[in-house]
């Protein structure tokens, strides 16, 4: 195995708890237009963009819309969400992560934030930990969203890093299968049937043992 240099952080679920306030989004915006959905359909949501969410939110209710209208929707579902982080702050990093990005920094390791939301800049601002990262990939960055190992590949290279010396935090299915399509080292934060196919899984980010995934 390669020796680690670099951690790849998803944003929403890893570093912060906003997987809440987009479900909420996507369930203000599927009640208004009479749209089945709820928490165990939005867990397939992690780490997808935004248009695939509204298609797969669409696809599953049979609502064919035209472009225009799915425009409107995605806006206006993005809108909701934007809303919510208005009053996101510091107090809005999970449990556990401040500590592992001090530890991670002190150790000289290179980081990296790679999501797919097109929020990251405003929310990463808002949390107030811009300067702890040394790129930023996001909704912008590449054409192919993750389970595409693209995102992934794309942040190593700005890192100047090979994929092998890259290791991926993760709270998404999309998001471990898309860090090991990428060759690199995949760190599962949830239960075992989302995230169980990760080298590592760790329950919550409070539980994460860095010791046990930097040590080989
Ligand atoms: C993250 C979240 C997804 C979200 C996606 C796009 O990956 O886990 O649930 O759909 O970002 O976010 P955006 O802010 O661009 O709508
Ligand atoms: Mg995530």
């Amino acid at each position: 195995m390669a020796k680690i240099k670099g951690i790849i952080f998803d944003l929403d679920g890893v570093i912060t708890d906003t997987a809440e306030y987009h479900y909420l989004g996507w369930q203000k915006l599927a009640d208004e237009e009479g749209l089945e959905f709820d928490r165990k359909f939005n867990e397939k949501f992690r780490g997808v963009s935004r248009m695939k969410c509204l298609d797969m939110l669409l696809e599953e209710n049979n609502r064919k819309v035209t472009a225009k209208e799915r425009e409107e929707l995605a806006e206006r579902k993005n809108n909701y969400y934007q809303k919510y982080l208005e009053n996101i702050t510091k107090d809005n990093l999970l449990e556990g992560i401040e500590k592992i990005l001090n530890t991670v920094k002190n150790n000289g390791y290179k980081m990296a934030i790679a999501s797919a939301s097109k929020n990251t800049e405003i929310v990463v601002k808002k949390l107030n930990i811009r300067e702890m990262f040394d790129t930023i990939s996001d909704g912008y960055s590449v054409k192919n969203t993750k389970p595409a190992p693209d995102l992934f590949l794309h942040t190593a290279e700005k890192l100047n890093l090979k994929p092998e010396e890259c290791v991926v935090f993760e709270d998404a299915k999309a998001g471990i299968d898309a860090a090991l399509a990428a060759n690199m080292t995949a760190v599962g934060i949830g239960p075992e049937e989302r995230v169980g196919h990760a080298h590592f899984r760790f329950d919550s980010v409070k539980d994460i043992e860095l010791e046990k995934i930097l040590s080989e």
